[in-house]
């Protein structure tokens, strides 16, 4: 609220409080003249005043709520909201704030979460046999609130809250082999994932399936729970910095004529290629600018097998993110991706991403894929010959 409004509503307010006790001290002092039977003189309809005193309950109620009324403006931040922080406090994250309805929601969240962490280490972690996630789980948390509260964070603490959270990979592994970690995971991930990965965890166009072998980041217990923890392209605004775009945009570099050159030659190498009759001519072009150090290769790999580091996804099988027609392959150059994975780590706290990562784990595909990623299999072109 602006300085002026909440001016406006404080000014109402007192004046307002202060009308009222005018009235009724003027009430108390008012002293009709009185007849000798003991009435005012006045009578409607047979029915005759008396100058009776207000009942003590009434005035005690009435000078009670007067009170009540200061006392709530020095409690709470009633008075020009932003100068005026009332005396009233809440505890959120360690430390005593003023109210204010955002901190008491704060507040009582962590209230809750006590009660859900506690009920987390008693039934589901030492059921699982995984009681040893609880001093990891601590620490991290203590390494966590170092972070929240210091201004300059040292620079390797984010470093080292990532490496304490892979440490719960063992301990996650063991949560997905539990029915009843399972059972709250999924509850997890129908409330938190699905409107993006579907409720069935099979994605949809732009949203990675999370239960073949096919990762874009990894499918290791270690990997799920960093991509949970920290999401991936968070925080930069494509339309102003489109060079930051996680799969950059090429019609400018290469002109239409590279990136059709570049997709013929995507096609030829990916799980669709029988599907197309391919241009000859624009593959070999294109498998030359595709092995331009600054290309392609420098995020998918010599052969276009993908790379967790960069997260580009494989482009030799069949398993499409936006779509392997020819023509969604020439939008996806030409204008690039930003495929963006929300980060949950300040939103829904280390249990219940434990819980989440391994409900994902269980649903995902945990043989090898045919072509291992990042490793220098043989050509694509000699498996082409082959079919
Ligand atoms: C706003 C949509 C959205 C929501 C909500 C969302 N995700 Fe994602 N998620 C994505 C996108 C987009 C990607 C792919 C990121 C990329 O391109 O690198 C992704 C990637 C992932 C990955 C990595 C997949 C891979 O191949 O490496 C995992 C695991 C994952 N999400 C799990 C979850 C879970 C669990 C939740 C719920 C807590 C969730 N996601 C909620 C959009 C979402
Ligand atoms: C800076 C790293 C980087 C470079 C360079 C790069 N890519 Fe990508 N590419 C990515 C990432 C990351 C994704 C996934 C984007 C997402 O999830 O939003 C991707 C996605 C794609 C896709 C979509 C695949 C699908 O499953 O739908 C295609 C096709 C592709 N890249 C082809 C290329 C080609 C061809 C080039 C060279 C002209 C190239 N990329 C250069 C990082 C890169």
């Amino acid at each position: 609220m602006t300085f002026f409004w909440s001016s406006w509503i404080t000014l109402i307010s007192i004046g307002c409080w202060l009308f009222i006790l005018g009235v009724l001290l003027f009430v108390l002092k008012y002293k009709p003249d009185v007849e000798e039977d003991g009435t005012t003189g006045h009578e409607y309809d047979g029915i005759r005043e008396y100058d009776k005193p207000l009942p003590k309950w009434w005035l005690v109620i009435f000078f009670g709520s007067i009170v009540w009324g200061v006392a709530y403006w020095v409690f709470f931040p009633a008075m020009f909201p932003k100068h005026w922080e009332g005396i009233a406090t809440v505890e959120v994250d360690g430390e005593t704030v003023p109210w204010t309805s955002h901190n008491e929601l704060n507040s009582e969240l962590e209230q809750n979460n006590k009660v859900f962490t506690a009920n987390f280490e008693q039934n589901i972690l030492a059921k699982a046999d995984a009681s040893g996630a609880t001093s990891t789980l601590a620490t991290l948390a203590d390494m966590q609130s170092t972070l929240r509260h210091s201004e300059t964070a040292p620079a390797d603490l984010k470093a080292q809250i990532d490496g304490k959270v892979a440490e719960l990979a063992p301990y996650v592994e063991k949560l997905s082999e539990n029915p009843n970690a399972l059972k709250v995971g999924s509850r997890l991930f129908l409330q938190n994932c699905s409107v993006c990965h579907g409720s069935n965890a099979k994605g949809a166009t732009g949203y990675p399936n999370l239960t073949d072998n096919d990762w874009l980041h990894g499918g290791k217990p270690e990997n799920i729970l960093l991509t949970l923890h920290n999401g991936w392209h968070i925080g930069v605004d494509y339309k102003k910095e489109p060079a930051k775009l996680p799969m950059p945009a090429w019609r400018e570099n290469l002109g239409e004529d590279g990136v059709r050159a570049v997709a013929e030659y995507v096609l030829s190498i990916s799980g669709n290629q029988n599907d197309y009759d391919l241009d000859q001519t624009l593959v070999t072009q294109g498998k030359t600018l595709f092995n331009q150090p600054t290309n392609c290769v420098l995020c998918h790999g010599p052969e276009g097998k993908g790379m967790v580091s960069t997260g580009a996804p494989n482009l030799t099988d069949n398993i499409w993110l936006f779509g392997g027609e020819r023509e969604t392959i020439r939008d996806t150059l030409r204008y690039g991706r930003a495929g963006v994975m929300p980060q949950w780590q300040t939103k829904l706290g280390n249990e219940r991403i434990m819980l989440l990562a391994a409900y994902v784990y269980s649903l995902s595909d945990k043989t090898t894929p045919p072509v291992t990623q990042q490793t220098a299999a043989p050509a694509p072109t000699a498996e082409a010959t082959a079919n």
